[in-house]
């Protein structure tokens, strides 16, 4: 079980600069925040950090710049964010060097209290490069230099697994490397889940691919009761056992592995849930997330999907059956859409499943829900305040279930 050392660790951190790595990687449109649960889930941290006196300098990515000071991946919208929910005017410069001239000044002339937000890591090309390229190195040191190379933060779960400069390569440079809260809770919920689950186990794996998901299937495999499998990756099962999928999503260099994983399933007593019966389409407008004019939706009688038909979402009859296994469940780690989700006429059954986890929560189940579209999911079914845990990582999460260590935990100590 990991036990890393944290916010609560650091001692006498009053007048003293700290760097916090977080992951403010937020979903924008024209420059306007359309998430803010990442930015939320960062205040706690901050908030303790200035309670205790301490100078405060943020920094997180924002897209994939790819070392190209692009506006559109400026991290700029986040400040405003941030300023009022801090009730502190957060400094900021739009500093294409991330630690140039002007960064350094502001960050040597911070007062107890203060906060400042570092420009996107990602417009310095090294930063990806962490131990790839001795540039990196560089950059990593002067990155912890702005914090006199003291004391350092990772609160950034969702960038947990990649091994980049401000998460990883900054802490060779700095004396103190703790977990921020975020971190530590996000560590808490996943990893008393897979570790030391209360029975049933449930896991409810939705997405396109098979290929996406086969580390955390194996993975899970070894420690869950039940697994509902949802979404286009169901088809691609189906097939695996002979079953007519017509023109739906399928991996055909997977069914020999899924056929593998069924059998593994079996041997190992888990009952592995596969849809029933199915909505289907004909033809659907993927680009404008519609099912044009003269496009036919039926649900089918069985598992078999005619010729022609593909299909978009689980039918009825499955919610049914799925619906006695999610109640029944006292764990439950969901990761995927059940259906093409962000087709309002697709989404029922990832609907559905949300709002039958929020009752199982509601009933004393413990619910991880990881992964973006799946956290849209219960946002959409108005569910997102009944899950007991909804993870900040996508991929992070994902690495996470699939057993991994993940390298911006990993090079934090332990308690
Ligand atoms: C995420 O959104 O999953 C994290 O912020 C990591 O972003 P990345 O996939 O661009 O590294």
């Amino acid at each position: 079980m990991l036990n890393k050392k944290t916010v609560d660790d650091l001692k006498d951190i009053s007048g003293k600069k700290v760097l916090v790595r977080c992951d403010f990687n937020v979903p924008l449109k024209q420059g306007v925040i359309q998430n803010f649960k990442r930015i939320d889930g960062a205040l706690p941290t901050i908030k303790k950090l200035l309670e205790k006196g301490a100078k405060v300098i943020l920094c997180s990515h924002l897209g994939k710049p790819k070392g190209q000071p692009l506006p559109e991946m400026s991290l700029a919208p986040v400040v405003q964010a941030l300023s009022e929910r801090l009730g502190v005017t957060v400094k900021f410069v739009d500093d294409p060097k991330v630690t140039g001239e002007e960064t350094k000044k502001i960050a040597s002339g911070l007062k107890d209290g203060e906060v400042f937000l570092l420009q996107n890591t990602r417009y310095r090309i090294e930063e990806t490069k962490y131990g790839k390229e001795e540039s990196a190195e560089v950059y990593a040191k002067e990155l912890a230099s702005l914090c006199d190379n003291q004391i350092f933060v990772n609160d950034a779960f969702g960038t947990a697994h990649r091994a980049h400069c401000s998460n990883v390569g900054v802490t060779k440079y700095t004396k103190e490397n703790v977990a921020g809260y975020l971190v530590e809770k996000e560590l808490k919920f996943l990893g008393d889940a897979l570790n030391k689950p209360v029975k049933p186990f449930l896991a409810i794996l939705g997405g396109a691919k098979v290929s996406d998901k086969i580390n955390v299937i194996e993975n899970l495999l070894n420690k869950v009761d039940s697994i509902i499998i949802g979404g286009a990756m169901a088809y691609t099962f189906l097939k695996a056992q002979g079953i007519e999928t017509g023109k739906s999503l399928v991996e055909e260099d997977k069914l020999d592995l899924a056929k593998d994983l069924l059998k593994k399933a079996n041997e190992k007593g888990v009952k592995f849930l596969l849809p029933l019966d199915h909505v289907i389409a004909d033809k659907v407008d993927f680009a404008n997330k519609t099912v044009p004019a003269d496009g036919i939706v039926k649900n089918t009688q069985s598992t078999s999907i005619e010729a022609d038909f593909m299909g978009v979402d689980v039918g009825p009859k499955t919610i049914a059956e799925f619906s006695d296994v999610v109640k029944n469940a006292k764990t439950i780690v969901w990761n995927g859409p059940l259906g093409i989700f962000e087709i309002d006429q697709f989404s029922k059954g990832t609907v559905e499943i949300a709002k039958l986890v929020a009752q199982a929560t509601d009933n004393g189940a413990i619910s991880v829900v990881g992964g973006g579209d799946s956290v849209s999911a219960v946002k959409k079914a108005g569910v997102d305040k009944r899950i007991s845990h909804v993870s900040t990582g996508g991929g992070a999460s994902l690495e996470f279930l699939e057993g991994k260590e993940l390298p911006g935990i990993a090079v934090l100590p332990e308690k």
